[in-house]
C-alpha cells in the first residue's frame, strides 16, 4: 500500500529577513546560543498524565473524541488558511490562527529575570511566540498558570516604533491575533530573555528574543487558562527561529501511553537533523512540504489518496471484521486493535527524494471505544470537494519518528527512532 507524494500545508508565513529587528536594546551579556549543549524541551502530550488537560475519568471513547474534535478543528483552521494566502505576521491584524486549545503538545520554558515558568502550546503553524502578560484585561483563572509581569523583570524591553510597521499612538508595536470562534489575543511586541533547559540538566539564557506580550486574551471555553501562550515554530517576521540557527526537531513516541515521557523538542544547532529528507516548498507565499503538521492528531489525505488507502484497508480488514456505519465518512470497525489487527501490513507514505514514513497499526488506527476502532486517516474532502486535494500528516502518523526541520537547506528530515535514546 503506498500513496504517492501528498502535498501538505506546513507553514504559511514568508521568510522575510528581520534585519530591522536585530538591534540589541538591553545590556544583558550575550550568551552563546551555539553552545555545544543541546536546547531540549520535554514535550507534554495534551492527553498524558503530566498535562494539566489530563482527565483520569475520561473513557477510551471520551479520549478518542477529544482527539477527533481537535483534529477537525485543526483541519478547519488549515482550510481557512489556504483560503487566505496573504497572511503574514507583520500585518497589524494577522489572519485566523488556531485556538491554542487545538494544539497537541505543551512546552515549558521560562521568561524574564528572575525567570518565570511558562507552559505553552507548541505550534508549527504560526510564527509568533506569545505569553500572557500583566496587566491583563481578561478574567481567566490564575490558579494553574504563572502570569508574566514585565514590570518585575529586569530584562524586559518594549519594541519601539522603528522596529515595526504597526505602531500605536503610545509608541508601542501592537499585534492582534484573531482566533477561530471570533475571539482574539491582543498585545505588544517586546523583547525578553528566555531560559531553556539543556540536555546536560543545565540552563541556557537567550537574551532579547522578540515575543508577543498579550495584555488581552480571550476566555476560551475548556480550560484555556491551563496554558500561558503559544510557542510558534513557523518561519515569519517575528519568529524566534532565526535566533536558533533556523533549525529544530521533535521526536514523538507512543501517544496513547499516558505515561510516556520521552517526547522532546530540540531548538537550534543541535537539533536532530538526521535521516531521510524531503524538500520544503513555498507556494503562494505559504510553506508547503510533502509532510506533516504538528497541530492535528489525525492525518488528512487528499480524496484520491484517501480512497486508495481506504479501499486497501477494507480489502484486508473486511474479511474478518464488520465495518461500522454510524459515522459514514470515517472508516470504523467492530473490534479491538491489539487483538484484531495483528499481522496488519504497515502503510508507507512516500515523499519526494526517497523519504518514507512508515505507519504501523498504532499510527494508522485509534481505539475509539472498548469495542470499536477507526482509521486515524480522514478524508480531505470532509468539508466538500473544494478541499479534495488537501492533505495533512498528523501527529499520530509521526509516532516513533524524529522529525528535523532545517530551514537553511529547506529540507525536512525524518528518522524512525526510539525517542528515549536521543
Ligand atoms: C512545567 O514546569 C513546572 C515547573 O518546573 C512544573 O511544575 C510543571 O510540571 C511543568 N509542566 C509540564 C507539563 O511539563
Ligand atoms: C473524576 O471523578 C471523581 C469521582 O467521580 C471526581 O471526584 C473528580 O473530580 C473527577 N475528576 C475530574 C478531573 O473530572
Ligand atoms: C513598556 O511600555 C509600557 C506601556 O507604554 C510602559 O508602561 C513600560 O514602562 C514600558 N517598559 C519598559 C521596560 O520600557
Amino acid at each position: 500500500m503506498a500513496i504517492a507524494s501528498v502535498y501538505t500545508l506546513l507553514f504559511f508565513t514568508s521568510i522575510t529577513p528581520i534585519t530591522h529587528l536585530t538591534k540589541i536594546t538591553t545590556t544583558t551579556s550575550e550568551t552563546n546560543i551555539n553552545n555545544p549543549t543541546k536546547l531540549v524541551f520535554r514535550l507534554t502530550y495534551k492527553d498524558s498524565v503530566s498535562s494539566p488537560y489530563y482527565n483520569p475519568n475520561d473513557s477510551t471513547a471520551d479520549q478518542a473524541n477529544h482527539v477527533l474534535l481537535r483534529s477537525i478543528a485543526r483541519f478547519d483552521y488549515l482550510q481557512k488558511m489556504l483560503k487566505q494566502p496573504s497572511s503574514d505576521d507583520d500585518i497589524h491584524v494577522s489572519h485566523l490562527v488556531p485556538s491554542p486549545e487545538d494544539g497537541v503538545f505543551l512546552v515549558n520554558f521560562s521568561i524574564g529575570e528572575p525567570p518565570v515558568q511558562q507552559l505553552t502550546v507548541m505550534d508549527t503553524g504560526s510564527s509568533l511566540t506569545w505569553v500572557k502578560c500583566l496587566p491583563c484585561t481578561s478574567s481567566f483563572s490564575l490558579q494553574s498558570s504563572q502570569i508574566f509581569d514585565p514590570s518585575k523583570s529586569s530584562t524586559y524591553a518594549n519594541l519601539t516604533c522603528s522596529d515595526c510597521n504597526n505602531c500605536d499612538i503610545y509608541g508601542q508595536c501592537t499585534y492582534k491575533k484573531e482566533y477561530l470562534g471570533s475571539t482574539s489575543s491582543e498585545g505588544i511586541y517586546a523583547r525578553e530573555q528566555l531560559t531553556f533547559g539543556t540536555s546536560d540538566e543545565g540552563t541556557i539564557k537567550v537574551p532579547d528574543v522578540i515575543f508577543g506580550c498579550s495584555h488581552s486574551i480571550p476566555n476560551f471555553p475548556n480550560g484555556y487558562e491551563r496554558s500561558n501562550g503559544v510557542l510558534g515554530l513557523s518561519s515569519g517576521s517575528f519568529s524566534l527561529l532565526p535566533r536558533f540557527s533556523n533549525k529544530f526537531s521533535y521526536c514523538v513516541g507512543n501517544l496513547r501511553d499516558p505515561d510516556y515521557n520521552f517526547n522532546q523538542l530540540v531548538l537550534g544547532d543541535k537539533a536532530d537533523i538526521e535521516g531521510d529528507s524531503t524538500p520544503i516548498n513555498i507556494i503562494n507565499g505559504f510553506y508547503y512540504i510533502n509532510l506533516e503538521d504538528s497541530g492535528t492528531d489525525h492525518t488528512w489525505l487528499a480524496k484520491n489518496g484517501y480512497e486508495a488507502l481506504s479501499n486497501e484497508v477494507q480489502k484486508v480488514v473486511n474479511r474478518v471484521l464488520k465495518r461500522r456505519k454510524d459515522n459514514p465518512w470515517m472508516l470504523c470497525f467492530d473490534g479491538i486493535m491489539s487483538r484484531d489487527l495483528t499481522g496488519f501490513p504497515v502503510v508507507t507514505f512516500h515523499f519526494s527524494q526517497g523519504a518514507d514514513l512508515v505507519l504501523d497499526i498504532d499510527s494508522m488506527f485509534i481505539q475509539t471505544s472498548d469495542e470499536e476502532f477507526c482509521m486515524a486517516v480522514l478524508p480531505g474532502n470532509y468539508y466538500g470537494d473544494d478541499y479534495e486535494s488537501f492533505s495533512a500528516i498528523g501527529m499520530m502518523a509521526q509516532q516513533n519518528y524524529n522529525v528535523g526541520y532545517d530551514l537553511k537547506s529547506m529540507q525536512l528530515f525524518f528518522q524512525r527512532i526510539d525517542c528515549s535514546i536521543l
